[in-house]
């Protein structure tokens, strides 16, 4: 997956799971490993960053053992740099499996409605995005551009 907070990433890979994809979120597991409800907030930053590093490494393994047991994964991360979908590209490729990168996309005023809606609700999935964290992840976001990637604008509401 590929997009910003609230492009309906999470939307899209759940749909898969239930054609049997394996799906892998930092989010889902930090969320349970601190425990749950605004948990996010108590831990300071820093150790905030560690933990998801931590799970990013767990899940890169993770992702290889599946892909050497012919599983199909969903990665559901938001890949806002160009060197974080290369590397995995070349993940997948190294072990002789076939990735696609889906891009959603949706307009700024599209993403504010719909975190709107999100951010009254709780769980690992509905992690608070407010404006000017909004901001700062559309003024990181590379969007990709020729990199073999599927666009995709649904909307359903
Ligand atoms: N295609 C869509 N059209 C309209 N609303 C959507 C769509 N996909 C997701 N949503 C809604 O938008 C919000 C954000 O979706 P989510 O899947 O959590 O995004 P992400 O994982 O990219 O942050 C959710 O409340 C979800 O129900
Ligand atoms: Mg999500």
């Amino acid at each position: 997956m590929c997009g910003p907070p609230g492009a309906g990433k999470t939307t899209y890979a759940m749909a898969l799971v239930r054609r049997g994809y394996v799906r892998l979120s930092i989010d889902e597991v930090v969320w349970r490993r601190i425990g749950g409800r605004d948990a996010g907030l108590v831990l300071e930053t820093e150790r905030y960053d560690e933990l998801r590093n931590q799970v990013r490494q767990e899940q890169r393994r993770e992702l290889v053992e599946l892909m050497r047991t012919g599983r199909d994964v969903v990665v559901d991360y938001s890949f806002w740099s160009r060197a974080a979908r290369d590397e995995y590209k070349a993940i997948v490729e190294r072990h002789g499996c076939h990735w696609e990168l889906v891009h959603l996309k949706a307009d700024r005023a599209t993403l504010e409605r719909r975190l709107a809606v999100r951010n009254r609700e709780e769980g690992a999935n509905a992690v608070t995005v407010d404006e000017g964290l909004l901001n700062r992840y559309l003024a990181d976001f590379e969007e990709p551009d020729g990199e073999g990637e599927q666009v995709r604008r649904q909307t359903w509401g």
